[in-house]
């Protein structure tokens, strides 16, 4: 079975599907993950964002996750991932079409034999149309700078809410607008906005639903 979690950044995604997919006993898949561990490579060798470059980078890299810790070519990139700069660069990475087909290959090489919640933009719509169960989080552009920002501040990167309500624009607009991909909720996706709801509530109506669904 496999379980979709797409929505824009600070929706409470990865933290909603990491948590359903123990709930469940399911494997997970951050995608962004693979996006970031791209974009850190590109940083590292100087290749540029939006180029062939950039696609090969994603089509011959090693990006393993073990035990919490993301791998890229050897390296444990884990935190460098997070950081402001991979962010930004992520973002650019993930509007090429050709960095695209490379990971989408790759996710549906790595989920397609066991039970998996794959959470990201486009699992939904593009990688997996024939998920089981689809789901859609959204949370007002406030809440989710809010979120990020508070997420930041934990590990000492202070930002002030207005760079981050820009930032964070600037993200969800190159989400929306790319030509391949775009970032839209699947006709058959349940949308969940958790704008005023706990996440303990958003995990209960995510593992209600699929625990229904598995029957
Ligand atoms: O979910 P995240 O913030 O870790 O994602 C990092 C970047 O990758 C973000 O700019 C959106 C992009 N992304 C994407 O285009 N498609 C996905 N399936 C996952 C992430």
């Amino acid at each position: 079975m496999i379980v979709t979690i797409d929505g824009p950044a600070g929706t409470g995604k990865s933290t909603a599907a990491k948590r359903l997919a123990a709930a469940l006993g399911f494997e997970y898949l951050d995608t962004g993950a693979m996006y970031r561990a791209v974009a850190a490579l590109c940083l590292e060798a100087e290749v540029e964002l939006n180029s062939l470059a950039a696609a090969e980078l994603a089509r011959t890299s090693s990006i393993t996750f073990q035990s919490g810790r993301t791998m890229a070519r050897g390296m444990d990139v884990t935190e460098f991932l997070r950081s402001p700069e991979v962010t930004r660069a992520a973002s650019i990475v993930a509007q090429h079409p050709e960095v695209r087909a490379a990971l989408v290959a790759r996710q549906r090489e790595l989920a397609g034999v066991l039970n998996f919640v794959c959470e990201g933009r486009d699992q939904g719509t593009v990688v997996f149309p024939q998920a089981e169960c689809k789901f859609f989080l959204t949370a007002s552009p406030e809440e989710r700078a809010k979120r990020r920002m508070d997420e930041l501040a934990l590990c000492g990167k202070h930002v002030s809410f207005e760079e981050m309500l820009t930032q964070q624009r600037e993200r969800d607009e190159r989400d929306l607008n790319r030509d391949v991909a775009p970032l839209r909720p699947a006709n058959d996706a349940i949308v969940i906005d958790t704008t005023a709801i706990s996440l303990e509530e958003v995990l209960k109506r995510l593992e209600a639903e699929v625990r229904r669904r598995l029957g």
